[in-house]
């Protein structure tokens, strides 16, 4: 059988179930530590290719509905409010959304216990991205990943808070840090509604929440403790 010029030893193995590669080398006048040089170029930049591919999707990601852009979620009324003292994750006030890798806070206006006022008030919550909603309620999407070494946060109903099982870091339902080794708040992502519905910017992460002080924090710290 001929040799067809057009393919690559590689290709013949595949095509031919073995034997071209001897026949090629033998035509071709070429050592096998060539002809392995080139299978391993060949392979390296294969895995370039891929690796590159990974980093250009990270960077720009697929802008439909897909985590990296904006993703809208449920309507609004299966989000329900809740004051600090009756938040149950996923009934009220807090709610978790995979596809936004975010937690949807959604407090009551009605009882919320502020450490802030006027406009130092207003100027946090924007700072923030909290979005105050006309009922006079006001809603915050809090990415999931803890600021100190990355582990996902779980919400515990039983202190109100966020706790990081990995080093500790204690975070308040909306975000702010409130101790433990974390050098700032939860990250948050930029959130509207649309058509009535819920819509989170996951490509809009906001990184740049310091860690309260009495100048800057929004909610009252929880009046009960984490059990561990
Ligand atoms: Fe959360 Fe360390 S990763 S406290």
């Amino acid at each position: 059988m001929g040799i067809d010029t057009s393919r690559t030893p590689q290709e013949y193995e595949v095509l031919t179930g073995g034997g071209a590669e001897a026949g090629e080398l033998s035509r071709r006048g070429l050592s096998r530590r060539q002809m392995l040089r080139r299978a391993v170029g060949l392979s390296l930049g294969l895995l370039g290719g891929i690796a590159t591919y990974d980093a250009l999707t990270m960077l720009y990601p697929n802008l439909s509905g897909q985590f990296g852009s904006k993703i809208t979620l449920k309507d609004k009324a299966s989000y329900p409010a809740a004051s600090q003292t009756a938040v149950a994750l996923d009934e009220k006030g807090i709610f978790y959304e995979q596809s936004t890798k975010a937690y949807i806070m959604h407090l009551s206006g009605d009882g919320a216990r502020f450490d802030l006022t006027g406009e130092a008030l207003t100027n946090n919550m924007e700072a923030q991205n909290w979005v105050k909603d006309g009922d006079g309620s006001y809603w915050v999407a809090l990415y999931q990943v803890c600021v100190h070494l990355g582990c996902k946060v779980p919400f515990r109903n039983d202190c109100v808070s966020f706790k990081c099982p990995c080093h500790g870091s204690h975070y308040n339902m909306d975000g702010e840090y409130l101790d433990g080794p974390a050098p700032r708040s939860l990250d948050r992502f930029t959130m509207s509604f649309e058509g009535g519905n819920v819509v989170v910017d996951t490509g809009k992460l906001n990184q740049h929440i310091q860690r309260p002080d009495a100048q800057t924090r929004i909610l009252a710290v929880p009046g009960v403790q984490c059990a561990a």
